[in-house]
């Protein structure tokens, strides 16, 4: 399974932070925003990983990420000249996915869960990841029974559940045949939500409960709550009596991207 991370956008709902980088480059905590969708793909035994990124500041990620030696992986790079849509990511990444099936993250993305079980299972047709939340209307609702989806909508204002597509996907090889005959919605965009609709309409769209933590860091309250649940995790409960910890372990870690 070839991994693609999607790192592009403009970030503007992150102004003016993101006037001088990229989103996906902002901290969360100790680490730079994409070594958190990194780590789920490298976690789970994906290693070929395109990365996507926009033209400015392209030449950071480069500098940041290098060739994936350090990761233990291989990366290779296109730039997305405009955001025209999450699903024009397999456009641009069809001749990287090549034959083989493939997993997408967002580069705003965070998971704590580990995939590489349903990573290891996954044969054909497509999988999403869902999560419970209390304002479904910002993000694509799926509405599922078992692992069968039964709809999916692009930011509804009326949410048939209170579940959120995340920003993970699995797609068996005919994802670039689909994203080929994808037209642009009203907003102008390759939807990621209507790439899932073709395989929903096939009868192929699996749908799975992500178990873990869940963030999309594209707004300032997220990214805030993404530090400090990532705090959280490595030095657990802030006490009353306030110690600083400084865990010594974090150089050894940083090679491996561990969270
Ligand atoms: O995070 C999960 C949500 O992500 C899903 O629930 C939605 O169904 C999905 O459409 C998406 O919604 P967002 O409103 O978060 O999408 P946004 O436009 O913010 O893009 C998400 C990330 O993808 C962001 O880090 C920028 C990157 N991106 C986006 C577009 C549209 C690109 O790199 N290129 C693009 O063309």
């Amino acid at each position: 399974m070839k991994g693609i991370i999607l790192a592009g956008g403009e970030g503007t709902r992150l102004h003016p932070l993101t006037k001088i980088t990229s989103k996906q480059l902002l901290p969360v905590y100790d680490r730079p925003m994409i070594y958190y969708p990194l780590n789920t793909l490298l976690k789970a035994g994906i290693s070929d990983i395109l990365i996507i990124v926009a033209p400015k500041h392209s030449s950071d990620f480069l500098d940041l990420l290098g060739s994936g030696k350090e990761f233990g992986a291989h990366f290779t790079y296109e730039i997305q000249d405009k955001p025209e849509g999450i699903a024009q990511a397999f456009q641009i990444g069809a001749d990287f996915i090549d034959g083989e099936n493939c997993a997408l993250i967002l580069g705003d993305n965070i998971f704590t869960d580990d995939f590489t079980d349903v990573i290891k299972s996954f044969k054909t047709g497509a999988k999403i990841f869902a999560k419970k939340v209390p304002d479904p209307e910002r993000f694509g609702v799926v509405d599922f029974k078992g692992d069968k989806v039964i709809s999916i909508e692009e930011k509804p204002k009326n949410p048939k559940s209170f579940y959120a597509q995340t920003g993970f996907y699995l797609y068996d090889n005919s994802v670039i045949e689909k994203a080929k005959n994808l037209k642009p919605s009203a907003r102008g965009e390759l939807e990621i939500t209507d790439l899932n609709i073709t395989y929903l309409k096939e009868g192929n769209l699996s749908a799975e409960v992500v178990k873990g933590d869940w963030f999309d860091a594209g707004t300032f309250e997220s990214l805030h709550e993404a530090s400090l649940a990532v705090r959280k995790k490595k030095l657990g409960e802030p006490s009353i009596k306030v110690t600083i910890k400084t865990p010594q372990i974090h150089q050894s870690e940083f090679k491996g991207c561990t969270l």
